[in-house]
């Protein structure tokens, strides 16, 4: 054999191994795309039981374009109804692992289990210091110390009740801003709150595919990066006021804000300051966004069910009047005003995926479907309250389905209506939340009466951001009902 005739041999194998080796590749790469449940899952797929379904994971990005869009809980709930996987369906977005329940017993063993405990890591969270505060901090000592906090110290009744001034003063001042139609003041702190609030919405890139962090390619980072400091300085300057105020003696009020309660924090439970900073943030954060959007959607209502909304203001008439203002005592005696938010609650959840997902700790079952560790898990709540098996004319806004015969609690207990979530992560701010609101819309429908723009409809178009917002800002108008 000569020597170029052993090279072409040498060459010709060479080149059959490379084909051989590109063909394994392309079929192993087209079968992990193909894989049922995306790309994510395919190293469990074995592991998994056949039970729990899911779309196939192609193509490569699995159901990226899901949380790209306006109202993924939507899609999602479709979905899960076409694939018969209302229960549990499974699916990736990127490299990661997802399951979601439509399902108010699945959603139940997964908010109730200490295995779903945690959060998903989001960029964003983390570089806008919200890995210090409740939401997204790990599971536990420092969360745990947080909520013990929240639950004897911000959110006890006796502080919800002690806050009554402050709620009411805000509404009043709502109603007397109507009146006057003034702008609102606080701008930094609001500009503030939007930027942090957009960022914390946005889908993330870097998320789901980790070699995208290096480029920032949305410039979420750049954002997060130059919003950080200044909510310390913002935030780090009223802790200082505050401080100032008690050395100086100038602390002459008897109810103190959430300020004060945390600096009134026994030793063993102080925190510092930066940790201080993050769990005021995320109070003014969570605390104004999710009542705002609430008391929006509530409005909206009001404007396109007229019937519902003198209902309302007939009972306000007749248990408080109009000449006294309404007082946190009164909601007791106001059901119906209570069936409008929770009505608004379950058409309109401001979570309908409950805002943030749980992550699991560890390997763990539901049901007969093993979810293995490092798994986002979701409750799409939106579709277990639109569900027509659970709920009579489940598109109809009826709040009197709550006086009449369907009455559920919305604090975490009873599945079928959560909006607070469940479990150990359940909201710590669903009865402050729920005191706020109810006031705040007894206060308006008593002064004012709720009726159309005059060249402006009003659009029920859902967009979930980091709750799920009005598409398009309502515009109505306010008529005062007493002179
Ligand atoms: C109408 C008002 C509100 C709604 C619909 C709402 C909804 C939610 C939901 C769905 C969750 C996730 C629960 C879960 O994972 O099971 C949550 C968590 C949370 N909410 Fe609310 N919320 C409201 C008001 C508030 C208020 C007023 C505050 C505080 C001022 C607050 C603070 C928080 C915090 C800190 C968490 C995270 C808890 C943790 O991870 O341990 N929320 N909320």
């Amino acid at each position: 054999m000569s020597l170029e005739h052993g090279l072409m041999l040498f060459r010709s194998s060479l080149l059959s191994f490379e084909a051989f080796i590109s063909s394994v590749l392309l079929v192993g790469t087209v079968a992990l795309l193909l894989s049922p449940w995306g790309i994510a899952w395919a190293r469990y797929r074995s592991k998994a039981s056949d039970a729990i379904l899911g779309p196939l994971g192609f193509p490569f990005l699995g159901l990226l374009t899901v949380f790209t869009g306006a109202t993924p809980h939507r899609v999602l709930a479709k979905l899960a109804k076409a694939l018969n996987a209302v229960k549990l369906m499974a699916f990736s977005v990127g490299f990661t692992r997802f399951v979601i329940s439509s399902d108010p017993e699945t959603a139940r063993d997964i908010l109730n289990n200490s295995a779903f405990a945690d959060r998903p890591v989001k960029e964003s969270a983390y570089e806008l210091l919200f890995h210090r505060a409740m939401g997204f901090a790990p599971y536990g000592e420092y969360w745990r110390n947080l909520r013990r906090i929240s639950a004897t110290h911000l959110f006890s009744p006796k502080r919800i009740a002690a806050f009554e001034g402050f709620r009411r003063e805000i509404g009043a001042k709502m109603v007397e801003e109507i009146n006057c139609s003034m702008k609102s003041k606080g701008l930094d702190l609001e500009e503030l709150v939007s930027e942090g609030y957009e960022l914390l919405g946005m889908f993330n890139w870097s998320d789901h595919f980790p070699l995208l962090g290096l480029l920032d390619l949305q410039g979420i980072r750049k954002r997060c990066k130059n919003l950080a400091p200044k909510v310390n300085v913002f935030v780090g300057k009223i802790i200082e006021e505050h401080r100032l105020k008690r050395v100086n003696g100038e602390d002459d009020c008897k109810v103190g804000d959430f300020v004060d309660v945390l600096l009134d924090l026994e030793k063993h439970e102080q925190l510092s300051d930066s940790d201080m900073i993050a769990v005021l943030w995320e109070m003014i954060f969570r605390g104004t966004d999710t009542v705002a959007i609430l008391l929006e959607w509530i409005l909206a209502r009001m404007v396109l069910h007229p019937e519902i909304q003198e209902k309302a203001q007939a009972e306000i008439d007749f248990v408080v009047g109009n000449s006294k203002p309404v007082s946190d005592s009164d909601i007791r005696n106001l059901p119906y005003v209570q069936a409008i938010v929770k009505e608004t609650l379950r058409v309109h959840p401001a979570g309908p995926l409950l805002s943030w997902a749980r992550l699991a700790i560890h390997d763990v079952h539901i049901g007969d479907n093993f979810i293995p560790a490092g798994t986002t898990a979701m409750v799409n709540m939106w579709a277990i309250t639109h569900n027509e098996n659970l709920w009579t004319e489940p598109e109809k806004f009826k709040p009197e389905r709550f006086i009449d015969k369907e009455d559920v609690s919305i604090m975490g207990a009873d599945l079928r209506l959560a909006p607070f979530g469940s479990g150990r992560r359940v909201c710590p701010g669903k009865s402050m939340g729920l005191a706020t609101v109810h006031l705040w819309l007894a206060q308006l429908l008593q002064a004012f009466k709720w009726v159309p723009g005059e060249d402006k409809d009003v659009e029920l178009v859902e967009h979930l951001k980091l709750s799920m917002e009005m598409k398009n800002p309502l515009v109505c108008k306010a008529m005062p009902r007493f002179a």
